[in-house]
């Protein structure tokens, strides 16, 4: 090869690496461009992004302040709801006491057939509108959580043993064959006797009511926690052979005001507040009631709940004691005893005052608040007060602790006489130092059978009726 020819060669092998140079450094270009671009839409597509989060976060942020504020505003509300029925309960009890009293006095008298039926209807509708009143009261005490359950050593055999008895007479009138099925021995648990037995007298009173043949039975089960020995599992079931329940009524009977049918308030009466009462103490008890039941063929109700094993209560309780049931007003002595009232109502003195008569004492002294009974039991010569709880001045849980630092010859008997009928306040009762509890309306036979205990002396709250 000649010098001009390699010199020839060389110079095209060079124009083809400029060429090549040329092509790849526009072909760079061209990627830097478009990456440059990517990246720019990219960092507009990001800011475009963090603005609508951020606009999301705030309207975020304002639902959820919106939400909680109306959530406030509906548990503020619901609140109000249970409490003015709280009150508004309690307000109307003490007329209707005062109704019932009367209506149970002129009972009393001389009348003609007509209007002993008469009376005796106007009772009838008293007692069912305090029973309704009382189970609005606890529904609202219930939902403004004011509820509080007592832990107290009680014996669930015994405890269901005298629900049964309570119910014996009921399903005979009916034509009920009702069926106890007691373990033998007892069953010693903690817990709020009250309410264990508010529930199975609830549910035993339903099986009665919707059974129009055939019969109950009730069972009781307290087994030992295999996992927790000191627990106890326990269940108390209601059988009937009563009308039934379908799967849909079922799902909704445990709410308030509900009935499976509508027609039922005819049939049966009632307003379907029972069980949705019972349910909602179940659970504040850590438990629950279940139902199994099939339309036509009758239905289980089971209420279980869980609680701490107890020794057995040495001291005398509602459930342990034999109860001192409410004593014949012909087993009672008439001798007057020296009593004093004190009570601020009129229309409630009035009823007291007629009802003791009734019972043969007719010398009664009246006190019209808490430190008028202090100043008049300071005389010494008082065997039996009635107390009443709210009044002005001085209430009867501080006239009674009062009463109590008093040197007297002899300390009165005091017997609580009020409205409120919850275990808290029959606690708060016994811890002033009073002996006795009466809820109000008080009738004959409660008031003398409270009167007897104080003569000999019985220091026992009544069980609540
Ligand atoms: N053992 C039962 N058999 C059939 N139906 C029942 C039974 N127990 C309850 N029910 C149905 O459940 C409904 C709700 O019962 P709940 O005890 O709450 O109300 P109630 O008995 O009608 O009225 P209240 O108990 O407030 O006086 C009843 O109306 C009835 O329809
Ligand atoms: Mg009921």
């Amino acid at each position: 090869m000649s010098g001009q020819d390699e010199e020839a060669g060389l110079a095209e092998q060079l124009d083809r690496f400029k060429r090549r140079y040329e092509r790849e450094k526009k072909a760079r270009r061209e990627a830097e461009g478009l990456l440059e671009q990517r990246s720019r839409e990219l960092h507009a597509a990001n800011f475009e992004l963090s603005t609508v989060a951020a606009q999301l976060e705030k309207i975020v942020e304002w639902r959820m302040s919106q939400l909680s504020e109306a959530l406030l505003r509906a548990e503020t509300a619901a609140k109000s709801k249970s409490e003015f029925l709280a009150v508004m309960s309690h307000e109307i009890r003490t007329p209707l006491n005062g109704v019932l009293g009367m209506a149970e006095l002129l009972s009393h008298t001389d009348l003609t057939k007509e209007q002993h039926d008469q009376v005796a209807t106007l009772k009838e509708c008293g007692t069912s509108l305090l029973a309704l009143i009382n189970d609005i009261l606890d529904l609202s005490k219930i939902d403004a959580g004011k509820m509080t359950l007592e832990n107290e050593p009680f014996n669930l055999y015994a405890l269901v043993d005298s629900v049964v008895n309570l119910f014996v007479p009921k399903a005979g009138e009916v034509g009920l064959k009702l069926v106890w099925r007691r373990p033998s021995g007892s069953a010693w648990v903690m817990g709020d006797a009250t309410r264990v037995r508010q529930i199975t007298s609830n549910l035993l009173s339903n099986a009665i009511k919707f059974t129009p043949q055939g019969g109950v039975t009730v069972e009781v089960g307290a087994e030992e926690d295999q996992v927790l020995m000191d627990r106890m599992l326990l269940r108390v079931s209601i059988t009937d052979t009563g009308i039934g329940l379908t799967e849909e009524q079922q799902g909704k009977i445990f709410s308030a005001f509900e009935q499976a049918d509508s027609s039922t308030t005819r049939r049966y009466g009632g307003t379907g507040l029972g069980l949705a009462i019972c349910k909602r103490l179940a659970e504040a008890m850590g438990g629950g009631i279940a139902v199994e039941s099939r339309l036509g063929e009758g239905s289980t109700f089971v209420l279980s709940w869980e609680a701490q094993r107890a020794q057995e209560a040495a001291s005398v309780s509602a459930e342990a004691a034999p109860s001192p049931g409410p004593s014949p007003a012909t087993a009672v002595s008439t001798e007057p005893l020296s009593i004093l009232v004190a009570e601020d109502n009129s229309v409630n003195q009035k009823l007291i005052l007629k009802l003791l008569e009734k019972l043969g004492h007719r010398e009664v002294k009246l006190a019209g608040n808490g430190r008028e009974a202090l100043e008049r039991a300071r005389q010494g010569d008082i065997e039996l007060i009635l107390m009443d709880m709210q009044m002005p001045e001085m209430d009867g849980l501080d006239a009674t602790r009062a009463i109590r630092l008093l040197d007297l010859p002899r300390q009165p008997h005091i017997v609580a006489l009020t409205a409120n009928a919850f275990t808290e306040d029959r606690e708060r009762c016994e811890a002033a130092g009073m002996d006795d509890f009466l809820s109000k309306p008080v009738n004959l036979e409660r008031l003398s059978a409270a009167l007897e205990r104080g003569r000999q002396g019985i220091r026992l709250p009544s069980p609540t009726p």
